[in-house]
């Protein structure tokens, strides 16, 4: 694909229903694969990212059959899995990394985790630390990044309150907790995605919460299950910001997963003036999942802190972007996890954004993009630093710009929605 054009104007206007969600897809197939039976997962995601988490559940000894919007996950059993014949790699994908690392710890077999230029720059220690404290031993370069070389076995369950919240290092001690010696319970200050525990219950494991604090019993008998993955609300975003900004643009997003944790970006684009709908919302699998309806519609803008940013920590990038069609402009703070995601996204988003004309003020935890009063975008030529979320964000930014902008590497959008530019270009002509 290499590079990607956008001509700005036209309408949003239709309906989508989006591939799986990246989080879920993750969690369902490592817990598949380490359960009794064969499990049916429908609407996997479509996402790189979750194509590497099965290579390596394939490498582990899963049998993995895919057909179109299904798969077939035969599990080996909480002992079951075999000593890889290679080293793992987990391309690009964070969760990949940090959950199998979980996993691996709790293997007798020794075993190596690497992936791309991307994912070995990225903080490993968070995860390093507490497997290293239930008894695992795992070493990574300098300490802190991958390759990880993992030999583990022989844990013991223990009582962790990660430094940073994330939803990786929580999912990672809990699955670690899967093959311990007692209880593990990992203490949570700021609430992270819960999709683990969720996925952990419907497997079968015993997961118990009490205000920040999820524990879990070691040692359950987990049971293959029939599972149906919600759309991606976090690759929804990207759609529902570009028809918030282009007029007259009426778009439909089914079957969106909403998970409490991770819906606060609805609640915050309604604050700040966003036209959306939800008539009905259902559970299922013990996710919740619901049809979304946006009209474009003027924002006034707003300031993102605190306890809000682990839940819209992947939908930061696309609300920085909305800032140049706001009123007020979009100011984010305690935001500074961002600089360790696939590139530091507060940097190569500000710079996406200059190109463009924005008027972007950086601080280390965060930034500040002014809104109307600042001018127009123009089209420009953006670099997206090979990160998925950032092509995506400059890409809906550019359908508002004065002249034409290209997006350099544009194929990175695949890591987490492959059908990101198709769709749009379909719901722009309908
Ligand atoms: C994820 C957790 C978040 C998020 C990532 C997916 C998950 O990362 O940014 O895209 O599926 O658990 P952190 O755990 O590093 O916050």
């Amino acid at each position: 694909m290499g590079k990607q054009t956008i001509s700005p104007g036209g309408a949003i206007e239709g309906s989508v229903e989006l591939p799986g969600d990246k989080s879920i897809s993750h969690r369902y197939a490592i817990l598949a694969a380490l359960a009794e039976g064969s499990s049916e997962i429908v609407n996997y995601a479509t996402a790189a990212d979750c194509r590497s988490t099965l290579d390596c559940l394939r490498e582990l000894g899963a049998a993995i059959e895919a057909a179109p919007g299904r798969l077939r996950i035969t599990g080996k059993g909480l002992d079951g899995l075999r000593q890889p014949r290679q080293t793992l790699d987990a391309g690009n994908s964070g969760s990949t990394m940090r959950m199998l690392a979980g996993v691996l710890a709790g293997q007798a077999f020794a075993s190596s985790i690497t992936g791309d230029e991307s994912l070995r720059r990225r903080p490993m220690r968070r995860v390093i630390e507490p497997l290293r404290r239930m008894g695992a031993e795992i070493r990574g370069r300098d300490g802190d990044c991958a390759p990880l070389e993992i030999r583990g076995g022989h844990l013991h369950g223990m009582d962790y309150a990660p430094p940073v919240p994330s939803a990786q290092v929580k999912s990672a001690v809990l699955l670690a907790g899967l093959f311990a010696e007692g209880i593990t319970t990992v203490r949570e200050s700021i609430r992270t995605r819960d999709h683990t525990e969720l996925a952990l219950r419907e497997f079968g494991a015993v997961v118990e919460t009490a205000g920040g604090a999820i524990s879990i019993q070691p040692r359950p008998k987990l049971v293959a299950r029939q599972l149906q993955v919600p759309g991606d609300l976090s690759a929804a975003v990207f759609l529902i910001a570009a028809a918030l900004i282009l007029p007259n643009s009426s778009l439909t997003l089914h079957n969106v997963g909403l998970n409490p944790t991770r819906a606060r970006v609805l609640d915050f684009l309604i604050s700040i003036g966003g036209s959306l709908r939800i008539p009905s919302v259902k559970a299922r699998d013990g996710e919740l999942t619901g049809d979304v309806s946006v009209r474009q519609a003027p924002l006034a803008g707003g300031r993102i802190a605190g306890a809000q940013v682990a839940e819209m920590i992947d939908e930061l990038p696309m609300l920085a972007a909305l800032g140049p069609y706001t009123e007020q402009g979009i100011e984010i703070h305690d935001a500074q996890e961002l600089r360790v995601k696939e590139s530091d996204r507060i940097a190569t988003l500000a710079g996406g954004l200059r190109l463009m004309g924005a008027r972007v003020e950086e601080f280390p935890d965060g930034l500040r993009v002014e809104g109307r009063g600042a001018g127009k975008l123009r089209g420009a030529t953006v670099d997206p630093q090979g990160d998925h979320r950032i092509a995506m964000a400059l890409a809906v930014a550019a359908l508002g710009a004065e002249g034409k902008t290209t997006i350099r590497g544009a194929e990175c959008a695949g890591v987490s929605f492959p059908e990101f530019f198709e769709t749009l270009k379909r719901l722009r002509e309908d």
